[in-house]
């Protein structure tokens, strides 16, 4: 793994932002797996800055979400859907028809999986997936336990991912209690993964996935196993 270490969390988000821009330079039609979270806003700012001013052209991009909360519509605020709009989709020239948010709202989840699956697969796979992490470990909301092999599926989310995000919500009775997420094989399958950590918050669980050792019970750890991803980390998460 490489590991980029940064001072600041602003620092962080430049990086990102300039690995973003390099795939997108290099390849004008990339598929990118995107994520939500306060991790990436900071990235997604920039990316938007960077096409003010310099019309970088995302017309062929196409995107493919990671997750999104179970019973949330695409216009609910609180969903994964709208984040995206918000602080990212609306502001550049991506067609809507490029952009793939799993659908929170379905009569059919398990079709919904497999077509989601199917997408990704239709696009050639995913040239590079950007990724926070839970503090519990997660990627996406494959909470700890989840099978390395899993793909595109739906996730009780843990007591404490429901805590920990009910900071985006007025009341943690808000928060909803399942999600659909890309397995961790299908962020496996992408050709690049970039991992985002900011905070004190994240330096225990950064510290596990450092040490090396491969387990389940942190699903951010199968990450030791991948060719190609950088973890861009500031001082507080490299703190331990
Ligand atoms: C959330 C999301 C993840 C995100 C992670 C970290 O639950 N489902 O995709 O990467 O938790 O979030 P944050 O960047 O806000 O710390």
């Amino acid at each position: 793994m490489n590991i980029i270490r940064v001072a600041t969390y602003k620092d962080l988000s430049e990086k990102a932002s300039q690995i973003l821009l390099k795939q997108i330079k290099e390849k004008s039609n990339s598929v990118l797996g995107l994520a939500t979270g306060g991790s990436v806003i900071g990235t997604y700012e920039l990316l938007v800055e960077d096409h003010k001013k310099n019309k970088t052209p995302y017309n062929q991009i196409k995107t493919v979400n990671l997750d999104e909360y179970i019973g949330l519509k695409p216009n609910n605020p609180y969903s994964y859907h709208y984040f995206m709009n918000q602080y990212l989709f609306q502001h550049i020239d991506l067609l809507e028809q490029h952009t793939h948010v799993p659908k929170g709202v379905s009569d059919d989840f398990q079709n919904e999986c497999h077509q989601y699956e199917q997408t990704i697969e239709q696009l050639g796979g995913i040239d590079l997936q950007l990724l926070g992490v839970g503090v519990n470990g997660h990627i996406g909301f494959n909470e700890p336990g989840t099978s390395f092999q899993s793909k595109t599926h739906i996730v009780d989310l843990s007591p404490s991912t429901i805590e920990v995000n009910s900071r985006f919500f007025n009341t943690i009775e808000e928060v909803p209690t399942k999600a659909i997420t890309m397995g961790i094989q299908t962020i496996m399958n992408s050709k690049k993964i970039v991992l985002l950590a900011s905070g004190k918050t994240k330096a225990p669980i950064l510290k596990e996935i450092l040490k090396g050792e491969v387990t389940e019970n942190v699903p951010a750890s199968v990450l030791n196993q991948h060719p190609d991803v950088t973890i861009i980390a500031d001082e507080e998460a490299l703190a331990n």
